[in-house]
């Protein structure tokens, strides 16, 4: 079986900064209370018109593929993981397609949320693993700030979201030992409606007991996204910001240990941990929890805030170009979000 390794890494990052006084023209809040309950300073937002989480994937993409040696040509497979696609459908893999003039190869789409970019890694590597594909294109790019409820009402969520992108170009390793030790998937679909973004959809308030949608004697032409829907401001995410809190900082150190334990490693053989950055004061418990240093631990949230899929490979990108990931390091990204689903993934860079 082979070994996978990331053999190619680069992130894009919109220019557009917004700071957290940025956010006052539009809601009520404060810098104070963002930095304090988050640790975000700013975030940046791609431009309204002229870039998508597609494009912005394909400017993190060309980097990866340039940094692995590689033409777009030799690329095998693209996986996009979002959850703020450019259309409803189809998925963004093939815009990447189409836009970097690739071959007819197969392009598949995750929608795991913040666990997309781990959930994305794993089906890559059982790809790579058993001979299949030699080169692929994994992209995790969000906008979100084309989505978020700007007004008082969404300020829980929409200060925290922030838009960005990064690519990763996966190979089988070449030596022996490198590469991807194992990867970490699970799910809890309880409380999926926690953290979600329910309309459009075609749930007809099916799952949940308080109706999360107003299709009421809406005419079929309008059951999809009706206008009540809209006038009522139920087309934006929603979340109940400390239940989820409480979850993940249970699991994000489960799947850690998982991760450790099923390789025979200890916390203390980790160079870095990359936890999904969702939240400075989630990770720091996560940090507390495991008993880790701080040179262990790498977190960008206070630049760029929550990126969902697209936040560990940015911090991955930042912490490999800033040297802090070096060949035979033992690095562990980890992730928990929307579904609940959460993940790890350990490596020999
Ligand atoms: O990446 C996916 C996974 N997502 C997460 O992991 C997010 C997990 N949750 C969190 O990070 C935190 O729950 C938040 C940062 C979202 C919220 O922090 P919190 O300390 O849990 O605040 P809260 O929701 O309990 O709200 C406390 C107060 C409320 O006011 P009252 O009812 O006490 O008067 C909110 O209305 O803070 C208010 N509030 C705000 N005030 C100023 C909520 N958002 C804001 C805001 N600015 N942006």
């Amino acid at each position: 079986m082979n070994q996978t390794i990331i053999a190619g890494i680069g992130h894009y990052i919109p220019k557009q900064i917004v700071t957290n006084n940025d956010l006052l023209q539009y809601m009520d809040t404060s810098d104070e209370w963002i930095q304090e309950r988050t640790g975000i300073k700013e975030r940046h937002y791609a431009h309204r018109t002229e870039e998508t989480t597609a494009t912005m994937g394909v400017e993190a993409a060309k980097i990866a593929i340039e940094r692995a040696g590689i033409t777009t040509d030799e690329v095998d497979f693209i996986i996009f993981a979002t959850i703020c696609p450019d259309y409803y459908f189809p998925g963004c893999g093939v815009l990447v397609q189409r836009a970097l003039k690739m071959k007819e190869i197969g392009a598949l789409d995750i929608r795991n949320q913040c666990s997309g970019f781990v959930y994305a890694l794993s089906v890559a590597d059982q790809f790579i693993k058993t001979g299949m594909y030699k080169n692929i294109l994994l992209i995790a790019s969000e906008k979100h700030s084309f989505g978020l409820d700007f007004s008082t009402r969404g300020r829980n969520i929409s200060v925290i979201f922030g838009d960005g992108a990064a690519a990763v170009v996966l190979q089988p390793a070449k030596e022996e030992g490198r590469g991807i030790l194992s990867t970490h998937l699970h799910s809890d679909g309880e409380n999926a409606e926690m953290l979600a973004m329910c309309n459009p959809g075609t749930h007809a308030n099916h799952w949940t007991a308080e109706p999360v949608a107003d299709f009421d004697d809406a005419p079929i032409g309008e059951m999809f996204m009706s206008h009540a829907m809209i006038d009522k401001a139920q087309n934006y995410p929603t979340m109940d910001g400390p239940a989820v809190f409480k979850k993940a900082v249970v699991k994000f150190p489960e799947v850690i240990n998982e991760a450790l334990t099923q390789n025979n490693l200890t916390t203390a053989d980790l160079k870095l941990l990359i936890p999904h950055q969702a939240n400075l004061r989630i990770s720091q418990f996560v940090q507390q929890r495991l008993k880790l240093r701080d040179d262990q631990v790498f977190n960008n949230i206070e630049k760029y805030g929550n990126t969902t899929a697209a936040s560990i490979p940015i911090a991955l990108s930042e912490a490999w170009e800033a040297g802090k990931i070096q060949k035979g390091d033992l690095v562990c990204v980890a992730a928990f979000g929307s579904g609940f689903t959460w993940a790890s993934a350990l490596m020999r860079w």
